[in-house]
């Protein structure tokens, strides 16, 4: 089995514009977490997509599923305090089932809805080759480093600096096991979810990401969302990565 975990139990404190969690924001009709959603539904590589939400809103998802006919391959469950604490719950979840040593788990962020069928497909593939992959894209900023806040310590070579995006997917029985390993101290620590991996030593392939498979976090990234969607955006078309020379945002020839 390929599972797909959509992380949803985040309340957005960098957006301000709205009151409500970001993952929710409706852009063209249509909120921020159905795109997501529709995009891993509608992939033929993953058998059952598990979406934690914060507890507040399980309702209004789930009669969001409905509405939009997406109940069939999904289970909705309640997120957790951290980002880490909504995986293990979904993890929880999963471990009802009886799983095989080949089955995969792939993580997602409820707020990238522009993923990829590319990312999806390379995510798995290398998740089942090498154990564990994150989609990454190489840093266009150069990236300066400061211990106090204040002063810059180092300044690390561009060239080996990469952005992780998600997906992070592994192989689902190594990934259970390399958490177990975490002490709570290195869980809340957890930024990314690859860092599980490099905690325990193991290595984590990457995958070309792609910049349009950003992550909303702020105000500024749901005009981007929202230009995206004016623009013409067809989910079906995988024409959609923004190194398509037919990309388009809207207004821009
Ligand atoms: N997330 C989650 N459970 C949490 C916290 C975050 O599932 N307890 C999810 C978010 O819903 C989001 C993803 O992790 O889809 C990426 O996190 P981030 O952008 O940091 O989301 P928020 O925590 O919602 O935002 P902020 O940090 O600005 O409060």
């Amino acid at each position: 089995m390929n599972y797909a975990a959509i992380l949803a139990g985040g309340v957005g404190t960098r957006v301000n514009s709205i009151d409500y969690p970001k993952q929710f924001y409706t852009i063209d009709g249509k909120p921020v977490i159905i795109y997501t959603t529709e995009k891993l539904v509608n992939s033929s590589l993953i058998d059952l997509v598990y979406i934690a939400v914060i507890e507040d809103y399980y309702d209004y998802m789930m009669a969001l599923l409905e509405e939009y006919n997406l109940t069939e391959k999904t289970v909705l469950i309640t997120g957790g305090k951290t980002r880490m604490d909504t995986i293990d719950k979904v993890v929880e979840a999963i471990l009802q089932k009886n799983i095989t040593d080949d089955d995969v788990i792939l993580i997602h962020d409820a707020v990238r809805p522009f993923i990829t069928n590319k990312i999806i497909e390379d995510s798995i593939e290398g998740a089942k080759k090498y154990g564990a992959t994150v989609a990454t894209i190489p840093a266009t900023d150069t990236i300066v480093s400061s211990v106090d806040d204040n002063v810059v310590s180092f300044i690390p070579n561009r060239r080996e600096l990469y952005c992780g995006q998600s997906p992070d997917t592994f192989n689902l029985k190594r990934f259970i096991e390399m958490e177990g390993n975490l002490t709570e101290e290195q869980k809340n620590l957890v930024t990314g979810t690859s860092q599980v991996c490099t905690l325990n030593g193991q290595e984590i392939h990457m995958i070309p990401g792609d910049p349009i498979n950003f992550k909303i976090t702020t105000d500024f990234d749901l005009l981007i969302a929202e230009n995206i969607i004016a623009g013409g955006y067809n989910e079906k078309d995988d024409n959609n990565s923004v190194k398509s020379k037919s990309f388009k945002l809207k207004g821009h020839k």
